[in-house]
């Protein structure tokens, strides 16, 4: 039987073992792997491969789509799509696969650590420590124990950080666009009521036309006690004009924000309590080799089908 080998291009950070272990694949002619190119650079490598793998770094245009003459196969190593044109991919026959499954632990996982570690205040006492300081009386934190928590989002994720924070006794309030469920440990609220009741917020929900901008000026003016929040969605979900202003008005007594996105300007808010990271949440070797398990399945289903 003849194999048709695949050349693939990655262009976006992809675990060693991944990497590795497409290379090996006997369906796989070649793997470009290149992160952090320029745009021109992509749009040159475009013609020559057949399969895709991308992450969050990059928004595939129509431009890209029109170099990529051999393109069979997109696929998005991780779960959200906002960066896909998936409509346009279906009308030119490009398969589209993304792997929703592989990073739910780490994302959860980080999630609490987040809380945990805004509540204690350990970034800015580190960063009062490397300035020579020492304010051990000014960063007296909170316990988590007996808080309100507001999960928007409550699909694979959100319902992953409900669990995980089970024994620390809180109560979840939860808001999903698309359903109340039936759980016996969560309940169901309003982003309003969530605003209004919760003491520490987490966001966990895909990026569309209806979650761009989901916490506005309404959210912010309804929040009653300081809210510790965490965003580990998309930049957009947060109207970042009404963030700052709840960051100095006190509303918001600290916030992390993980889908940071390159070329932001944030020296705005640079007194403030907020912390930009460059969107860790599922990265971590144990979902990136999931994640690679999941793209050389793909590859044989491509070959065999
Ligand atoms: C996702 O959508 O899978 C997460 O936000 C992680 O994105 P990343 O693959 O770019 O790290």
């Amino acid at each position: 039987m003849h194999l048709h080998r695949f050349r693939i291009l990655v262009i976006d950070p992809i675990s060693n073992n991944t990497l590795e272990g497409i290379r090996e694949m006997d369906e796989v002619e070649e793997v470009h792997y290149d992160k952090y190119l320029d745009e021109s650079s992509i749009l040159e490598l475009l013609p020559n491969y057949e399969v895709l793998v991308l992450r969050s770094g990059y928004t595939i245009t129509h431009e890209w789509l029109e170099k990529a003459i051999n393109l069979k196969c997109v696929i998005r190593a991780g779960v959200g799509t906002d960066n896909i044109p998936q409509q346009l991919l279906q009308e030119m026959r490009i398969k589209f696969y993304n792997i929703p499954h592989a990073t739910t632990t780490s994302v959860a996982e980080y999630v609490v650590g987040s809380i945990l570690i805004q509540l204690r205040n350990l970034i800015p006492a580190h960063l009062s420590i490397q300035k020579g300081e020492w304010k051990k009386a000014e960063f007296i934190g909170n316990e988590l124990s007996g808080k309100s928590i507001g999960l928007i989002g409550y699909g694979r994720i959100g319902q992953e950080i409900d669990r995980l924070l089970s024994p620390f006794n809180v109560n979840v309030l939860y808001y999903s666009r698309t359903k109340k469920r039936n759980v016996a440990h969560a309940r169901y609220g309003t982003l309003e009521e969530i605003a209004k009741k919760c003491e520490v917020i987490s966001v966990q929900v895909p990026l569309t036309r209806e979650t761009y901008n989901l916490l506005d000026e309404n959210f912010f003016s309804s929040i009653k006690n300081p809210v510790t929040l965490i965003n580990v969605a998309r930049y957009n979900v947060i109207n970042m004009k009404y963030l700052k202003k709840a960051l100095i008005n006190g509303k918001v007594r600290s916030c992390l924000i993980d889908p940071f996105e390159r070329g932001y300007d944030i020296s705005p808010y640079d007194e403030l309590p907020i912390y930009f990271l460059p969107h860790l949440g599922g990265n971590t070797f144990e979902a990136q080799d999931r994640i690679g398990e999941e793209i050389k399945s793909i590859i044989r289903e491509l070959t065999y089908k």
